[in-house]
């Protein structure tokens, strides 16, 4: 009786053990890793993938892989043509304009409208005349000659700012200026009279043809000097 009381004793500690044992369970096996994430969408970068979902039971699935990068977008259109601008002035332009402006008598511009004219020229051929004539009566044949030189200096504002009266002015100066200056490098005096007067008588004949602010040039008569222009000026050479 008490061995058979032991041996049910012991059956129910072994069915006890048994049960304990079913209930306790084991764990779960580990989760899933993620999915990997999605690839980026295509642009120049493609996002990161999605986290992998959580495993369904157990621990925590691994972090999902991050996705491929996406594929660089195409390039985008190409911006549109500009509106067609006229080139701007080159430095030769400028140039070219500046000095057409410097080179062509214009009397709207004040700095032409002041440049000397015909009378202005005039006045300093009679003093050149003046000068020139007493210098050659002294001997003194370089102070004649510059005078000369003087007049051909002074005829050039005519070229540039009278321009119309260029060729009536060349027709006389042409021989006049030669032959005086024939004269005065040979130092002949009566070379020279003979030159000087020839070059007043076509002062006049110019003169007899033209007019000068409404009023006819005629009126005004060269002749030889009779007295220096300049009463301070030693005319005797040297
Ligand atoms: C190309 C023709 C021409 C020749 C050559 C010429 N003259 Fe004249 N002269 C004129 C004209 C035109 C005027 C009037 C100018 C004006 O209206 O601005 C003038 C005016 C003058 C005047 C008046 C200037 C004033 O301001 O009162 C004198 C003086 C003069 N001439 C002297 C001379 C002398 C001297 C010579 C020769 C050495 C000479 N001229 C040669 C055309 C000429």
């Amino acid at each position: 009786m008490r061995t058979k009381m032991f041996w049910v004793l012991g059956a129910a500690v072994v069915m006890v053990a048994v049960v304990s044992a079913a209930c306790t369970g084991a764990v779960g096996p580990q989760g899933a890793a993620g999915t990997q994430g999605v690839a980026g969408a295509k642009g120049d970068t493609g996002p990161q993938g999605s986290a992998g979902l959580q495993g369904p039971v157990g621990l925590t699935g691994a972090t999902g892989a991050q996705g491929p990068a996406g594929e660089r977008g195409p390039a985008g259109p190409q911006g549109l043509q500009g509106p067609a601008v006229a080139p701007g002035p080159t430095l030769a332009n400028v140039q070219k304009a500046i000095t057409d402006t410097l080179s062509t008598y214009n009397k709207s511009l004040p700095l032409w409208a002041i440049q000397p004219g015909t009378a202005t020229v005039m006045r300093q051929f009679t003093e050149s005349f003046n000068l020139m004539w007493f210098a050659a009566q002294g001997g003194n044949w370089d102070f004649a000659g510059f005078e000369l030189y003087r007049v051909g200096e002074q005829a050039k504002i005519i070229r540039v700012t009278r321009p119309a009266r260029t060729a009536l002015l060349d027709n006389w100066a042409t021989p006049n200026v030669a032959a005086l200056s024939e004269a005065i490098k040979a130092k002949d005096k009566a070379a020279f009279e003979q030159a000087y007067d020839n070059a007043v008588a076509g002062c006049n004949f110019c003169h007899a043809g033209s007019e000068g602010g409404g009023f006819p040039m005629e009126a005004i008569k060269i002749t030889r000097p009779t007295a220096p222009i300049y009463s301070n000026i030693n005319f005797n050479y040297p």
